[in-house]
């Protein structure tokens, strides 16, 4: 059976959205996909770096920059994103504007969506973050899905991320608390579940 290629896209100042990204590629290799692990170009000029963020580009230096021809390459992609202000953030907006050429040749149409996100607080804006990603994707006339409540960890009542919309963690107002185990099986079921819908889309 052909393996569907899965592309994981993401940005990460702290490090906790590419924990959760690392999950998601897990979940989809377990599903017998073939996976590209992408990071977006950062805005931030270096000189404005701080330490976690010198630490966060040293561990992910070997993850290449995702390219326009990495999406035409997959049958699904895996956005992630840190919460900013309840949206998502300007590094992976910056990378989805600039495919305003693959949106006019449909070359994103019918490839299956999802989307994941890393906030500091309990209630500052997971799903909003999620929610707002999804409207270029829509325009792309991609297939969006979430992660659905056949997943028991969703109903845990422990504080953490991952809900219907797609995997998130909890990081804290210092973004130093990493993705609970909680939140990373969530984004293994969020990643294998996107391999197997474009499994099917395929
Ligand atoms: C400019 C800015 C805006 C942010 N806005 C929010 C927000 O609206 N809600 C929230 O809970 N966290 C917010 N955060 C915190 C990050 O989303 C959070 O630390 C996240 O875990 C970082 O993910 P990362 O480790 O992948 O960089 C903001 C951070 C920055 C720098």
């Amino acid at each position: 059976m052909e393996k569907p290629k899965i592309l994981i896209v993401f940005y990460s100042m702290n490090g906790n959205t590419a924990k959760l990204a690392k999950a998601l590629a897990e979940g989809a290799k377990n599903a017998n996909a073939k996976i590209r692990l992408r990071q977006v170009q950062e805005l931030i000029p270096e000189d404005k770096f701080n330490d976690v963020m010198k630490k966060t580009k040293e561990d992910l230096k070997d993850i290449p920059i995702a390219s326009n021809d990495d999406l035409v390459w997959a049958d699904g992609i895996a956005f992630g994103t840190p919460t900013r202000f309840g949206n998502v953030s300007a590094q992976l907006k910056q990378f989805i504007d600039q495919t305003g050429g693959l949106w006019m040749k449909g070359a994103l149409i019918n490839k299956v969506a999802t989307v994941f996100t890393s906030v500091s607080t309990q209630h500052g804006g997971h799903e909003t973050t999620i929610f707002t990603s999804w409207a270029p994707l829509i325009h792309h006339g991609m297939i969006i899905i979430g992660v659905p409540y056949s997943e028991q960890r969703l109903m845990s009542m422990e504080l953490g991320g991952g809900g219907p919309y797609g995997a998130s963690s909890v990081s804290s107002p210092n973004a130093n608390i990493d993705p609970t185990k909680n939140d990373l099986e969530i984004a293994k079921v969020q990643g294998k579940r996107l391999a197997e819908v474009a499994r099917k889309m395929m």
